[in-house]
């Protein structure tokens, strides 16, 4: 939440800073700012409220300037508005800062150090300036020696990009638990959130720990613990191709990234094969799993949906007892522990902080981690004692798609190769039944005319809709409801098809649309008893049921797939629902509104 990018080099600072912003917009877009310094040491602040297009209206492009830092905001402190958008600036002007992250102590910091009459705004960053500019001030410090005293009284999250006008050519950064790293070139260095920002100018990074900050100036680097001890650390190349980022010639990323789950399915085939063709997950981490007597997966949101999808594969697929748990519930009531447990951290971004404090808590408890996540890199990943990579390519709109079906072939393959050491999946073709499903995300992928008219039909004047299934199909309810409701904002909810008559039922009224799931032989009648009663209720109900199953009154029909990974394909006409029912009722369906992409706040 909140993006970050920060240049020091020689070209106009403005664009640099504006096209990376666009590129971080996903991580929160309800106000942006930027601050270049030119060399007379004059400083520039331009914000506005509102997407980065606005900001970039008001940017006057001819001021010399070869440095500076900006800013998108998902407000957690203060409205948005262009007083809390960000940078921030010190009382006298002379430090300007941008920050991502939540600063706990912000209240005791203001009554103890900062004058109030001198703030403009409500957010806890401007409290951080402030004492900044007043160590600076006061105690005669340098800008860097400022920056290092504020840190040390600042508790919480951040990443900070600062500023001192006092040297137009240096750069400071600092971080803790919100994401950032450096980017390296010839003759300029850059600070982002996000590899994303920057991956058109370079695609050297050297990372950023917790408890670090960073001096950039145009020819150098140097990292040093906030106690002032010199870290050296080697770069790395990203994985990030520049062109992924672009949405071609789609209308929204959400829509180019529904249709690139059946060679998503097909990559992560490739990637987890060995030369003989068979599937593999590293030797160390199948012997740390098979260990354990029972799994935990820890997850948020749509990762959180898919790993219910990873209970049914551990315990089917590799007899593993396993527990899913909400991350930000996981600290009031965690599962007994006893025996050999093992964590699995389901995370797109990687970065989420709700699962990395329950990543470090288990860590604290010694127990082994495995993180599944699409980001190389991240905090996620880093931290835990293994990584399995989702090789879903970048996911750009918030609404999570094409990792939410990386996630469920992941969890497929692990649970099949420990399935296989035990000899329990050996009757599985694993690689031609997930083939399969490719191929079948594409015959539905080519209906989208077809779903986009049931969508109209169905959602485009509601307020509110129901996804019903059993079982499996349940967990897909969950998932789609979850898609329709945070893009189209209607008011879904996803239902255990044979809970809703104790009590849900009574929601059911004329023209009520209920979408209900049918993939499974063995609850598919009761499914249909459901249906009836909500229809005979007033509900408009559509059904997606997968062939051999169906009736001829079904909406869509789903190609039959293996059962346990028809998930897989029946979330697809439910995320292209929840894309044209979006687009109909004529909102932004890439960037809904009070969300961001990465949340990396608690
Ligand atoms: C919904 C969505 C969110 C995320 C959740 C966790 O479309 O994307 O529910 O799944 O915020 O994010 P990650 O997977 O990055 O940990």
């Amino acid at each position: 939440m909140c993006g970050i990018v920060g240049y020091v080099g020689q070209d106009a600072v403005q664009e640099v800073l504006l096209q990376g912003l666009e590129k971080l917009e996903y991580r929160g877009y309800d106000s942006a700012g930027i601050f270049v310094l030119d060399q007379e040491k004059e400083g520039h602040l331009f914000k506005e409220k509102g997407r980065i297009a606005e900001l970039r209206k008001i940017v006057d492009h001819s001021i010399p300037a070869h440095s500076g830092i900006g800013h998108t905001r998902w407000a957690t402190h203060g409205v948005p508005s262009v007083v809390n958008a960000h940078p921030h600036q010190s009382a006298d002007g002379r430090f300007t800062l941008v920050h991502n992250g939540v600063i706990e102590n912000f209240q005791e910091l203001k009554e103890m150090y900062v004058d109030e009459a001198a703030l403009v705004g409500n957010t806890d960053t401007e409290i951080v300036v402030h004492l900044i500019g007043k160590f600076a001030k006061e105690q005669g410090l340098s800008g860097k020696e400022a920056f290092r005293a504020a840190l040390g009284k600042v508790k919480g999250s951040y990443a900070f990009a600062l500023m001192d006008s006092e040297e137009p050519d240096t750069l400071y950064a600092a971080k803790n638990k919100s994401p950032l790293l450096i980017g390296l070139g010839d003759d300029f260095n850059v600070v982002a959130s996000d590899a994303m920002a920057t991956v058109q100018i370079t695609n050297e990074y050297v990372e950023i720990h917790d408890g670090e900050m960073v001096i950039l100036t145009k020819d150098n680097v140097s990292i040093e613990t906030i106690a002032g001890k010199t870290v050296e650390r080697d770069s790395y190349q990203a994985s990030v191709d520049a062109s992924d980022l672009e949405k071609g010639t789609y209308p929204y990323y959400m829509l180019k990234e529904i249709d690139e789950q059946p060679a998503v399915v097909r990559n992560i085939i490739q990637q987890y094969q060995n030369e003989a063709g068979e599937l593999v997950i590293p030797e160390s981490l199948v012997e740390s799993m098979l260990l354990a007597d029972r799994i935990h997966i820890v997850a948020c949101g749509t990762s959180y949906h898919a790993g219910w999808l990873g209970k049914h594969f551990l315990e089917h697929f590799a007899h593993i007892p396993t527990e899913v748990h909400v991350a930000s519930e996981f600290s009031y009531h965690p599962p007994l522990l006893k025996g050999n447990p093992f964590f699995i951290f389901i995370s797109q971004s990687g970065e989420t902080a709700d699962s990395r404090q329950v990543l470090v808590k288990v860590k604290e408890w010694g127990y082994p981690t495995l993180t599944l996540t699409n980001v190389a890199g991240s905090t996620l990943s880093r931290e835990a004692d293994a990584t399995l990579l989702l090789h879903a390519g970048p996911e750009i709109a918030v609404a999570s798609t094409k990792a939410y079906t990386a996630q469920i072939a992941v969890l497929a393959i692990l649970s099949h190769v420990l399935g296989l050491k035990q000899e329990i999946t050996s009757d599985l073709d694993l690689v031609h039944e997930l083939g399969m499903v490719a191929n079948a995300m594409e015959s539905i992928i080519d209906e989208k005319q077809h779903i986009g008219e049931l969508a109209k039909i169905y959602l485009r004047d509601t307020r509110n809709a129901f996804y019903i299934g059993r079982g499996l199909d349940y967990y897909v309810s969950m998932e789609a409801a979850l898609k329709l409701k945070e893009i189209s904002y209607i008011q879904t909810e996803g239902f255990a098809a044979g809970e809703l008559k104790h009590g849900t039922i009574a929601l059911i009224e004329e023209g009520t649309p209920v979408m209900a799931i049918i993939t499974q032989a063995e609850s598919a009648s009761h499914t249909r008893g459901n249906i009836e009663e909500v229809r005979s209720r007033g509900a408009n109900t559509c059904v997606f049921a997968m062939e051999g199953l169906e009736r001829g009154s079904d909406e869509i029909i789903l190609p039959a797939v293996h059962p346990s990974l028809a998930a897989l394909l029946a979330v697809v006409p439910t995320q292209l629902f929840a894309y044209f029912a979006t687009l109909h009722r004529g909102y932004d369906v890439d960037k809904p509104r009070n969300l961001a992409k990465s949340v990396t706040v608690e």
